[in-house]
């Protein structure tokens, strides 16, 4: 991996990356010249690969489990923070004509910038690239990992003392019986969606609910 700092693709004293907005307004734009000269340099499709060019921006598609999976498969992603108020337009439109351009939001929420956006990305997606995380299995049940708990929120989790503080972890936890720990789990699950994100629930396949989750 690495990184670059756009103003060394500016030719100025001031290494300008941004200006005042054609059409009036607020804040700024970053210019295209730096970022068209940045992404030629970093982000050259060859013959063999063809970079994907991530642009985080509260303007873009919401990010998700199934985005950072695909992303975990690709190659090369190139990743480019904007500020301000944002790239000049021109930018997306021609890198588009050479590679695949994505625009995407972290929430419905506005950030400074990109770079932290990115790093929430990486660390998305770098948990999904084998070898990355110790335990493989750790990631099949996550919230939002493609599965039978698909689109549930992962309930409470214990460990050791059986008790702390005169709290008893959940007698069917300690029961050893495998089919009663996963209906456990499943209606946990169901019950934290259920608060948290009804969202969630109410988009979820009814041919995925069985008899029992309907009584949760
Ligand atoms: N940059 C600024 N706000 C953002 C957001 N919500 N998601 C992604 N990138 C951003």
């Amino acid at each position: 991996m690495s990184v670059h700092d756009l103003r060394s693709w500016t030719h100025d004293r001031h290494r300008t990356v941004d200006d005042t907005p054609y059409g009036g307004g607020p804040g700024m734009v970053m210019k295209p010249e730096p970022w068209g000269e940045a992404l030629d340099a970093v982000a050259p499709p060859t013959a063999e690969a063809t970079p994907r060019l991530v642009v985080p921006t509260p303007s873009g598609r919401p990010f998700t489990q199934a985005m950072a999976a695909e992303y975990a498969a690709r190659p090369w992603l190139v990743f480019a923070c904007g500020r301000y108020e944002g790239i000049d337009r021109r930018v997306y439109d021609e890198a588009a004509t050479r590679m695949p351009v994505d625009e995407v939001s972290l929430g419905d929420f506005v950030l400074a910038g990109g770079e932290v956006a990115v790093l929430v990305m990486i660390e998305a997606i770098s948990r999904l690239v084998p070898g990355v995380l110790g335990n493989r299995e750790s990631v099949t049940d996550d919230s939002f990992a493609p599965g039978a708990m698909e689109s549930l929120l992962e309930g409470p989790v214990y460990t050791k003392p059986p008790v702390w503080r005169e709290r008893a972890v959940p007698d069917v936890l300690l029961s050893g019986h495998h089919g009663a720990i996963a209906r456990w789990r499943r209606d946990e699950a169901l019950r934290r969606t259920a608060a948290h994100r009804p969202e969630l629930l109410a988009r979820l396949d009814p041919a995925a609910l069985d008899k029992h989750d309907r009584k949760v």
